[in-house]
């Protein structure tokens, strides 16, 4: 008995470990067994798959899905601005809900995306845009939207967190360290976005206009990589009692009655003693401050093909439940959707 039919654009990395869920439903989410994968789109039909999905559900016409009348839920897992960003407006356009991993396409498509979205009424999901498996974008809109955020700091690149790592206890260069990374399906596919700090800055931005509203450009980012720091970086920070760590920042900078925005990405000297001075290989963690609640830290493996879908299907399954339970589509996330549409001075 199926309910719900998904069509899953991208069959890589994420892909691949989203399509395991979807086909081995057994000691999961009961509501698993009522969602399908119906259609997937991907570059090439001739690659080998590491999962078993018949050829016949394989297309390299990726509009027919978003098109398709059947589907109810697109998943866009393909990276990249385009055709990421048109295919998930015209799945917009058609009604379908849409899930997505791709922090670089809503950081800067956002507010067009979710505008859209709440014309259309439908969902538009992204737990697994920023910190892999970790659930923090649902967290900040529901369990701590009572707050006001003050800060958020963070850890939120796997794949520099694993060099960092590695370098810290191998030595040698970044280059060897990268291939692993890669391989082991934590890369972007150009990873130079790790690598120079952008992955991490459109995951900030979108964490900042999530607690404090509004839209945060890259160009609104101060921005620094991993490309300068060397072993013996992290060997002399060591000695000092310090680690070497790519973090993330967004401040309320208070002035007088009003406050800015001041965010940014560099590595940067973390006392051994501080709770991210511990955050090693691919995991991640984000440090929300808010008022009243305090100190609230999100832990958890920040990319790979397992953590990652585990996100992603949750969404998936969030928007079915919302669907099964007959909600009102009028009324879908509200707080995405507003605060995306506010403005702040940064
Ligand atoms: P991959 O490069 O491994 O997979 C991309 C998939 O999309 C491939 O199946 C590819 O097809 C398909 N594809 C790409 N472009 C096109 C196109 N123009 N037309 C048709 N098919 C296309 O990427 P990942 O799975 O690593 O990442 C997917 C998304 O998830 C990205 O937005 C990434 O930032 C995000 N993400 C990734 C994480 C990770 O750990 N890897 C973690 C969190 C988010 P084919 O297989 O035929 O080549
Ligand atoms: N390339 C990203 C990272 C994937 O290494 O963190 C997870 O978003």
């Amino acid at each position: 008995r199926v309910t719900f039919k998904v069509g899953l654009l991208g069959l890589g990395t994420v892909g691949t470990g989203t399509a395991q869920i979807l086909l081995d439903p057994a000691d999961r989410q009961p509501l698993l067994q009522e969602l399908e994968l119906y259609r997937v789109g991907v570059r090439s039909l001739d690659k080998p798959r590491s999962v078993d999905i018949s050829r016949d559900r394989l297309t390299t016409d990726l509009e027919s899905i978003v098109r398709d009348p059947a589907v109810d839920i697109v998943v866009e897992l393909l990276g990249g601005l385009e055709p990421s960003r048109s295919l998930i407006l015209t799945a917009i356009a058609h009604g379908k809900h849409v899930v997505t991993a791709n922090k670089a396409v809503i950081a800067r498509y956002g507010e067009e995306i979710f505008a859209a979205a709440a014309d259309a009424g439908v969902y538009v999901l992204l737990e697994a845009a920023v910190g892999g498996g970790i659930p923090v974008i649902e967290p900040l809109k529901q369990s701590l939207c009572a707050n006001r955020i003050q800060g958020i700091l963070g850890i939120i690149n796997g794949t520099t967190n694993y060099i960092l790592t590695r370098m810290q206890r191998e030595g040698g260069d970044f280059g060897p360290i990268l291939a692993d990374a890669q391989r082991l399906g934590y890369a972007e596919a150009d990873p130079t976005a790790d690598v120079d700090g952008w992955d991490a800055a459109d995951k900030i931005a979108i964490l900042a206009s999530l607690a404090f509203g509004g839209r945060v450009e890259r160009s609104q980012i101060t921005c620094e990589g991993i490309r300068a720091i060397t072993a013996s970086d992290i060997a002399y920070a060591e000695g000092l009692g310090f680690t070497i760590k790519l973090l993330a920042k967004a401040k309320r900078q208070h002035q007088g009655d009003t406050w800015r925005l001041e965010a940014s990405v560099y590595p940067t000297l973390v006392p051994l003693s501080h709770p991210l001075a511990s955050v090693n290989d691919v995991y991640n963690a984000i440090l929300v401050e808010g008022d009243p609640v305090g100190q609230v830290m999100f832990f958890g493996p920040g990319a790979g093909a397992g953590p990652t879908a585990s996100a992603v299907v949750a969404d998936i399954l969030n928007i079915a439940a919302v669907l099964s339970a007959g909600s009102d589509r009028d009324h879908l996330d509200p707080l995405l959707a507003c605060r995306y549409l506010q403005t702040v001075e940064l």
